[in-house]
């Protein structure tokens, strides 16, 4: 499964070939090893507005063991960065945009490959007059094509913070900067405001914590296991009867627990919190990754097609948290649920009306769900990949499978583990600021917004 084109694009002869045919040179992504370095070089902090988060950012950026470099200053030829986090908080009105540009020129011509940019701001929808409102929002165009501009694995994501929402700044900023994001690219993410400045082991953050993973038998669901287990969760790997053998064996893989059970039971959510109340005492992170397609046009769309997609895509991820939360104590307090959901169900896909409306209906009830879920002390958001490269991308025809994985700003197709990585980070104890977000891992793909 590997890239052939991006591993020929970086070969010797393939770089100069591609070069000089002005082909496409996919970047290898900077990804996370656990004990390596937040970045590979330092990062440049600087302010546009009334910069209100800029003093802590920097001292979490000393505290993750990063050098903070002061901006650059005209052309000289400085030091090259591992990533620029731009505040743009306290923007008052279009004219403060020019400092972010004054700020960003400079600072992204000296990123080093993989890098990062980082724009944080306010809300625009807190905005008290349209003019701030219009500042605010133009941030986003900024950042959605300075992400586009970037190259060599570089991404930009911009990252809002409401007032009374900057002891959750942690653990999105650390995200956003490592390898963790690599193919989180021209993203909003939108913090809450929440009391938590949990400090946390950053190495094994789900160290002690029960996880389940639905759908762990293999692909995306199998990555998410192993991702959680290294993150130091106890995982419980979900997924039906029939899997049972590479269920075992993921399950075996990890150190955990192999359940099997068909999520569209009608006793699924019983047994699913009988399981964890006798075994495990209650779940600390929830992730309802399994997923089936049953494409067809929607003229030739048989009722069969639509139900099963429905039942395990949409109704069944209803059920299950229903019953996870009717359960007196068995959604431990902090606990996190993942949805996964698919760019299908943003953008729309030809021959995929019943799983389009099950992907879009996850980011419905995880919206719906947020409010609950944050007066519990708990959160629910959804992660939405774009093209991931698993064994069902890779029988894809040459063509079709060429065009998919290199119509994003990345040009190339992201792997299991980058929407592993994306879940892990919403798992965290440290990340109870985001609650009803829909994250994309798509390597800002051209298809959707
Ligand atoms: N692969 C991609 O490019 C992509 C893109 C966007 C979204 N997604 C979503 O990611 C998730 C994982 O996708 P994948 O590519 O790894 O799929 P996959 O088919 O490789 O794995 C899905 C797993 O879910 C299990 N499953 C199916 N029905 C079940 C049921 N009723 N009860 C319990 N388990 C059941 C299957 O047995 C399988 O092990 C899905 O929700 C999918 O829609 C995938």
């Amino acid at each position: 499964m590997s890239d052939w084109y991006r591993d020929f694009a970086n070969s010797g002869v393939g770089a100069t070939i591609t070069k000089n045919l002005g082909l496409p040179r996919p970047a290898v992504l900077r990804r996370y090893e656990p004990g390596e370095p937040l970045l590979p070089g330092p990062v440049v902090v600087g302010s546009a507005g009334e910069g209100r988060l800029r003093l802590q950012v920097t001292d979490l950026l000393v505290d993750a063991g990063v050098t903070v470099s002061a901006p650059a200053t005209g052309e000289d030829d400085g030091e090259r960065s591992g990533a620029v986090v731009l505040d743009a908080t306290g923007l008052t009105g279009p004219a403060d945009l020019a400092a972010a540009h004054a700020f960003l020129a400079p600072a992204v011509r000296r990123l080093r490959a993989s890098g990062r940019v980082l724009v944080l701001a306010d809300p625009p929808a807190d905005a008290t007059s349209p003019a701030q409102a219009a500042a605010r929002q133009a941030l986003e165009g900024l950042v959605r094509s300075v992400a586009k501009e970037l190259r060599d694995g570089s991404t930009a994501n911009l990252l809002l913070v409401p007032a009374g929402a900057e002891p959750a700044l942690a653990s999105p900023l650390r995200f956003f900067l490592s390898g963790r994001s690599a193919y989180v690219d021209g993203q909003v993410v939108t913090l809450s405001a929440t009391e938590l400045t949990t400090a946390e082991d950053v190495d094994r953050p789900l160290a002690g914590k029960i996880a389940v993973v639905t759908g762990a038998a293999r692909g995306i669901g199998a990555a998410i296991a192993r991702v959680l287990a290294r993150d130091g969760a106890h995982v419980v790997a979900v997924d039906v009867p029939a899997a049972g053998q590479s269920l075992a064996e993921v399950a075996n893989e990890v150190g955990g627990t192999a359940l099997q059970l068909d999520i569209t039971a009608a006793d699924a959510g019983t047994r699913l919190v009988d399981h964890l109340r006798e075994r495990h005492g209650g779940v600390d992170v929830v992730v309802h990754n399994a997923g089936i397609t049953r494409d067809k046009l929607l003229v030739n769309m048989d009722a069969a097609r639509w139900d099963a997609v429905m039942a395990v895509n949409l109704q069944a991820q209803l059920d299950l948290t229903a019953a996870l939360l009717a359960a007196d104590g068995v959604l431990r307090p902090g606990a996190r649920v993942v949805s996964v959901s698919s760019q299908s169900g943003i953008a729309g896909n030809r021959g995929q009306t019943n799983y389009a409306a099950s992907k879009a209906g996850i980011i419905g009830m995880v919206r719906a769900w947020a409010p609950e879920f944050a007066a519990r002390g708990t959160t629910i958001n959804a992660v939405a990949p774009g093209f991931i490269v698993t064994e069902m991308t890779a029988s894809m025809p040459l063509g079709t499978r060429e065009v998919g994985s290199r119509v994003n700003s990345l040009q190339q197709g992201g792997l299991p583990v980058d929407v592993a990585e994306t879940i892990a980070w919403l798992a965290q104890p440290g990340s109870g600021g985001v609650n009803g977000q829909v994250v994309r891992v798509c390597g800002q793909s051209l298809l959707g917004a």
